[in-house]
């Protein structure tokens, strides 16, 4: 491997080491006892840490190499994908770190306690305590009292199987097959094997317009990009930031545009029951970028994602885009043949009426 790329999938690894919600800590006892624990570690100040009782199992690892591994499943694959009898093929995508080193206790107490508000900070991001320092009598003792142990992050790896090793048009087909197929995690799944595979060619449910790509699922950041976009639409004149924020990492279909920047310039999402109704909202393209295709390039790919895809009935509001959405098929509510049995919409309001 060369030096750049090395540092690169170094960076990745520790990346997975530090998020991942628990770790697995493998080594061999003085006696030779095999020993297998699952922890709670945390990265702080490039070491990997935990905590434990100090006179539990890990303890007899102190001072004594050890690996510990963290993985993710990304899609289970089938076999049928690629053959429609022999079995072989089935496989599962994943993404996978290790790091190896000596397992060293960590006594100075500043330092336990600055482990223990890390974890905290991780596990329980929301606060709700009092911080976590050495000197507070709150937590003197605990602090005292508990083994924190780490290692060093020098020698990490990482091993994401996400197709790599299959011809760009066997990726394509693969992407296409998970597409298809929209299990929960597949429009995730379809993001990792295109990142891990830059030379496949852009399946066309992502075909955009020049110069710009299209997202199955929210990456990195979408969150805070997409308040930013919507800020001023007619229609979120009484929700705040934070409600659009929620509304976004709740919906079962989030779909975006990025630019060769990487930038989020066009969003969508829709809610879904997964089987009758659908409802779109937030259909949100930059300004200066507007009349470029974007809007019904992002549209035709919510309207496919695999929670609206299966629903019976999508719904949308708009007040000037119709022509559009009829582009697709959506027509006025009021030209519906009327039910035989009248209904009343209600509403629980929340906050400002609007
Ligand atoms: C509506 C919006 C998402 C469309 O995105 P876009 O990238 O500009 O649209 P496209 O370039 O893909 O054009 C798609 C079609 O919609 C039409 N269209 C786009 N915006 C329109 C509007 N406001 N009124 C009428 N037609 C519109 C275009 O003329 C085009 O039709 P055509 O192919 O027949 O010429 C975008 O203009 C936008 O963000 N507007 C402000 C937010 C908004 O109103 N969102 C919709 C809420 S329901």
């Amino acid at each position: 491997m060369r030096r750049a790329e090395f540092a690169q999938s170094s960076a990745h690894a520790v990346e997975l080491l530090s998020h991942a919600a628990v770790h697995h800590l493998a080594g061999v006892t003085e006696a030779g006892e095999p020993v297998l624990k699952t922890v709670h570690g945390v990265v702080v100040d490039g070491w990997l840490c935990f905590h434990a009782a100090p006179a539990g199992e890990k303890t007899s690892l102190l001072r004594r190499p050890v690996v510990v591994g963290v993985e993710e499943v990304v899609a289970q694959v089938p076999s049928y994908f690629t053959d429609p009898e022999r079995a072989c093929p089935a496989t599962t995508l994943y993404r996978a770190a290790q790091t190896h080193g000596v397992l060293e206790p960590i006594d100075e107490p500043t330092h336990k306690a600055r482990v223990l508000q890390a974890l905290m900070e991780k596990l329980q991001p929301e606060g709700g305590h009092r911080p976590l320092t050495a000197e507070d009598p709150l937590y003197a003792p605990a602090v005292r009292g508990l083994l924190i142990a780490g290692l060093r992050l020098d020698h990490v790896t990482r091993k994401d199987k996400l197709a790599q090793n299959k011809r760009p048009a066997e990726v394509l087909r693969l992407v296409e097959a998970l597409w298809r197929r929209g299990a929960p995690g597949d429009a995730r799944a379809i993001g990792f094997v295109l990142a891990a595979n830059v030379q496949t060619p852009t399946p066309s449910f992502l075909a955009a317009p020049s110069g710009f790509a299209l997202h199955p699922h929210p990456g990195h950041g979408w969150a805070e990009q997409v308040v930013e976009l919507l800020r001023g639409t007619y229609w979120n004149d009484v929700f705040t930031d934070d409600d659009v924020r929620r509304a976004h990492e709740g919906s079962a279909a989030w779909v975006g545009a990025t630019d060769r920047e990487g930038r989020l310039v066009a969003s969508a999402r829709a809610v879904s029951d997964g089987g009758k109704h659908a409802w779109v909202y937030d259909v949100v393209v930059a300004p200066e970028l507007r009349g470029r295709g974007l809007g019904r390039a992002l549209c035709g790919l919510l309207l496919d994602h695999p929670a609206v895809r299966r629903c019976r009935r999508v719904w949308l509001g708009t007040r000037d885009a119709q022509r559009l959405y009829a582009s697709f098929g959506f027509v006025p509510r009021s030209a519906l043949p009327p039910r035989p049995y009248a209904t009343t919409e209600m509403v629980l309001l929340r906050g400002p009426v609007g």
